[in-house]
């Protein structure tokens, strides 16, 4: 018979889960326990400490729904995301680097042809993104499709403002020469959800909660990995602290600044305007 003793406990609780019948959960649920324990061991866990662990784990569900995903950014700001996303996206060297997909993606965005304005009109600094997707061999990939979405200028996504629709997301494809080109208008940084318990926690320590000013971009093309990533602005605040640890060296880019006058798309603007060249290289499928 099977009694349990503090010593013993991790053992049979283990055994017990390990009985899993799916082979992944069998192996799973043995792990997580052991390391559950062993940090209940390492911290002394006090039962005041268990309960407001499990309070704090209610709360996260409670706030949650199909916009709010707490748990989800629970992930993100304890570094497990951006772990999970990189431990499955091992991408050789030279490939643009996989980051986590984050709350705000929306399914379904509508197409826009090559350099057509998805900012619809919106106040903000004009920004102009282009450039090449290819293969590692340096290879333009024709017909590639770009799902991008991004922060308005108060920092705000398309769930976050109320009433708005296909609001700062877009489909593009990259041309026969692999190019891609989309006006838009420059995201700002902002901060991440701090009005529930993840908010909470954080406000307990130093951690800054804000993210660096990016641009978020999902490139698929047939016979090449799915590539999500973002683009950081060079030079913009939070890039060395970004709360989700979603900033990667080769997704900064600079946003050259221009002055007023012929833009690309035959435009002439009136305005100063940036460019952001970026080139997006994919590995290919496995
Ligand atoms: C985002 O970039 O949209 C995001 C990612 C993780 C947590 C919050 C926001
Ligand atoms: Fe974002």
């Amino acid at each position: 018979m099977d009694f349990v003793n503090e010593n013993t406990i991790t053992e049979i609780a283990m055994r017990r889960w390990g009985t899993a019948k799916n082979p992944r959960l069998a192996k799973i649920m043995p792990a997580l326990i052991k390391h559950l324990h062993a940090f209940a061991r390492e911290v002394e866990l006090t039962p005041e400490e268990w309960i407001a662990g499990i309070q704090w784990l209610t709360a996260v569900g409670q706030i949650s729904d199909e916009k709010r995903m707490e748990g989800i950014l629970a992930s993100d700001v304890f570094g497990l995301s951006m772990l999970v996303v990189m431990m499955n996206a091992r991408t050789p060297a030279g490939a643009t680097p996989n980051t986590v997909l984050g709350p705000f993606h929306i399914d379904g965005s509508p197409e826009m042809a090559k350099d057509a304005d998805m900012s619809q009109g919106l106040s903000g600094e004009k920004l102009y993104v282009s450039g090449v997707v290819r293969g590692l061999d340096g290879k333009p990939i024709p017909n590639a499709v770009l799902d991008v979405w991004q922060a308005d200028e108060e920092g705000s996504y398309e769930a976050q403002v109320p009433g708005a629709n296909e609001y700062l997301r877009a489909i593009y494809r990259t041309d026969d020469q692999g190019r891609y080109g989309l006006w838009t208008i420059a995201p700002k940084g902002y901060a991440i959800p701090m009005d529930g318990p993840v908010g909470q926690l954080i406000e307990q320590t130093d951690i800054s909660y804000y993210r660096p000013s990016h641009f978020h971009a999902m490139v698929v093309a047939p016979g090449y990995q799915p590539l999500i990533t973002h683009l950081f602005r060079q030079g913009a605040p939070y890039l060395e602290n970004d709360v989700v640890f979603g900033v990667r060296e080769p997704l900064i880019t600079p946003f050259k600044k221009h002055e007023p006058g012929p833009a690309p798309g035959g435009q002439i603007l009136n305005e100063p305007w940036l460019t952001a060249d970026y080139d997006f290289v994919l590995a290919p499928a496995a």
